[in-house]
């Protein structure tokens, strides 16, 4: 087991599946104590006992990042068990197959813009109180299509080019405040349950060549590994064939 983050503490949010997972696992066995959250308490219970089972220290608890009450309560309960956080890695997200502009709702534009984007937003402020000055570290997974057009749809565009509000916006606050940095990862396609939610479904073929969820982990525990010299914003990750 590599003991590179021996000693920190490392909240994943979105960790049940796909990316979240992958990076919970990562920073798990790279030494970091982790807390994991996302809405389905059995799946992120299942990602700690994983991690616990390989000598890692890890927890798992059900959030709702669209509700600031359930974040507020979530960051309240890592705050009695640890008394900070190093690093929150945000990669709770989603999309939805009617995702047009011309067929898509109301009700999913708000979906969107809530998980994506003001949950993001809930996250990051219930976390900076933790983060210790001159080494605190959040990233945002966003994605590469906040970065080049694509066909991902309006509301998925907009709350991720939202997210860099988000993150630049902290880092201008807080970089010279506090010394805390705010990364954001763009990963190009990448072979999680999110591609599920795609209006046509992606082929198995496809699925082996595009980026596995423990590329974009390694991008990750890359960033956290920096020493706090060391500002990377952002980092852009593609599969080959994309
Ligand atoms: N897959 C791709 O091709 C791709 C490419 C670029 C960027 N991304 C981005 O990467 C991030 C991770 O997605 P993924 O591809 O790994 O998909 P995923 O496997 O579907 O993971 C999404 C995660 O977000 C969590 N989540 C969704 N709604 C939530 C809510 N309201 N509250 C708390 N957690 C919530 C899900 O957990 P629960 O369902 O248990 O709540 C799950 O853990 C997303 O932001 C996505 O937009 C994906």
């Amino acid at each position: 087991m590599r003991k590179d983050l021996a000693g920190k503490t490392t909240v994943i949010i979105g960790g049940s599946s796909g990316m979240g997972r992958a990076c919970a696992m990562a920073f798990g066995q790279a030494g970091a104590r982790v807390f994991i959250g996302a809405r389905r308490r059995e799946a992120v219970e299942k990602v700690a006992a994983e991690i616990n089972a390989q000598g890692g220290q890890a927890t798992g608890r059900a959030v709702d990042v669209r509700r600031r009450a359930d974040v507020l309560a979530f960051f309240d309960q890592v705050k009695k068990e640890w008394a900070q956080v190093d690093i929150l890695v945000y990669a709770a997200g989603t999309n939805i197959p009617e995702r047009e502009i011309k067929v898509l709702s109301e009700e999913s534009w708000q979906d969107l813009l809530e998980t994506n984007l003001s949950g993001a937003l809930h996250c990051t402020q219930a976390v900076l109180p933790l983060l210790p000055d001159e080494t605190g570290l959040v990233i945002y997974i966003s994605t590469g299509a906040s970065r080049h057009a694509d066909r991902s749809g309006v509301a998925y565009q907009a709350s991720k080019r939202g997210l860099d509000g988000i993150a630049f916006g902290a880092a201008q606050e807080l970089k010279g405040e506090r010394g805390l940095r705010f990364s954001v990862v763009y990963p190009g396609m990448c072979n999680t349950p999110l591609l599920d939610k795609r209006p046509v479904p992606t082929p198995p073929e496809v699925r082996a060549k595009i980026l596995q969820p423990e590329d974009v982990a390694e991008a990750c525990l890359y960033i956290a590994l920096q020493p706090p010299r060391v500002y990377i914003p952002e980092l852009v990750i593609y599969p080959t064939c994309q």
